[in-house]
């Protein structure tokens, strides 16, 4: 058989979409291929159901947001049309008989775990009361954060909705203050090769090309923020990283969406406060690193996937005495 993996890049996706459903009834290597693309999964899920033990109660059919499974003479059966099936396992979690699999895109059925019990479950106020105490901490002890923490935390993490299963973005964890320290001087080098560019000179005759909020948001902003990053350095501060003892890098592959792993992110700073650890997002640290192949490496973070956001943890050595009510810039009365 010949394989189109290296072809298949080539045909347009709606083209793909009408040869999987020319091809629906035989299967074919084209068929098989995945017109949503994934930085390391180019196949479609493989759905089999336990004929056995299937009621035929249609569930998992009309569970599917792929809309990819159908109960045709009187079994479930996979259609391989849209997206085919995109492996978000909703299937396999809600079947009543356990008796439907999918595997592949990174999914099997060992991925199933028992549903955490109501008792358990935060209710209302209880996650309320953690929304409403959690703080940006930027000021942490000198203990460091446990590796056993660190990797619960990127495990709950992970539970996080995305775009599109699976996940296409990445974690890369940075622990021990030495470690985080060299990082953060690496970046704040980048932003003192950006100062030189960006001349305010510069900037005004880039002006007309960027736009004015973006002018705006350079000249009263960013170029700022980089000044005050060098300045800090020069002081032997740390205002990038805050003296964190750990950071956690959120990266996505160009398949996925930075609100991907932005929403890692805050799951990750959610976690982090209910194990009594502080964090702080840091939106500061990332242009410097899209841009940077070397910091990119040293941290194992694939080619062409890009740091879209970073969260440093520690212990807080600060407690908030108040809470306070935050409001949206925009909320429409219903
Ligand atoms: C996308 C994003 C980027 C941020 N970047 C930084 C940063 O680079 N440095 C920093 O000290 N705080 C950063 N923060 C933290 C915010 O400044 C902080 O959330 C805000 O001041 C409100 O404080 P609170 O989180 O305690 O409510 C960032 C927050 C978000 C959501
Ligand atoms: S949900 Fe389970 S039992 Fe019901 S039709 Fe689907 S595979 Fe069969
Ligand atoms: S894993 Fe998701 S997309 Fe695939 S068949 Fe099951 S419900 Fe549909």
């Amino acid at each position: 058989m010949v394989s189109l993996g290296f072809f298949v890049d080539f045909v347009p996706i709606e083209k793909r979409f009408l040869l999987a459903i020319k091809n629906r009834s035989g299967k074919t290597d084209l068929e098989a291929i995945m017109p949503v693309k994934h930085s390391l999964y180019q196949n479609a899920g493989e759905v089999s159901v336990d004929q056995q033990q299937c009621s035929r109660c249609g569930f998992c059919v009309s569970i599917c947001p792929a809309e990819v499974l159908t109960l045709e003479a009187g079994s479930v059966q996979q259609l391989t049309t849209g997206f085919d099936c995109i492996a978000c396992g909703h299937c396999m979690m809600a079947c009543p008989k356990e008796c439907i699999s999918v595997n592949g895109r990174g999914l099997s059925p060992t991925d199933l775990r028992p549903l955490p019990p109501p008792e358990q479950r935060a209710d209302a106020d209880a996650l309320g009361a953690l929304l409403q105490s959690r703080r940006s901490i930027r000021h942490f002890t000198e203990r460091p954060v446990e590796v056993d923490l660190l990797e619960r935390i990127v495990d709950m993490a992970a539970s996080a909705p995305m775009g599109i299963p699976p996940w296409d973005v990445g974690v890369a964890t940075v622990s021990g203050a030495p470690e985080v320290q060299k990082l953060a001087t690496e970046i704040v080098t980048g932003y003192r090769g950006m100062l030189k560019l960006m001349r305010p000179r510069a900037l005004a005759l880039m002006r007309p090309f960027i736009g004015k909020s973006r002018y705006e948001q350079f000249s009263g902003f960013i170029l700022p923020l980089a000044e005050g990053y060098v300045r800090s350095q020069q002081q032997g501060r740390d205002t990038l990283f805050w003296n964190a003892p750990a950071v956690l890098i959120f990266h996505h592959s160009p398949y996925a969406e930075a609100a991907d792993a932005t929403i890692a992110c805050t799951y990750a700073m959610l976690a982090a406060e209910s194990l009594g650890l502080g964090s702080c997002i840091i939106g500061g640290a990332p242009p410097i690193m899209q841009r940077n192949r070397a910091i990119c490496q040293q941290l194992n973070i694939p080619d062409g996937n890009k740091p879209a956001i970073a969260l440093i943890l520690g212990y807080p050595a600060v407690r908030f005495k108040r809470s306070i009510k935050r409001h949206f810039s925009h909320q429409q009365k219903s």
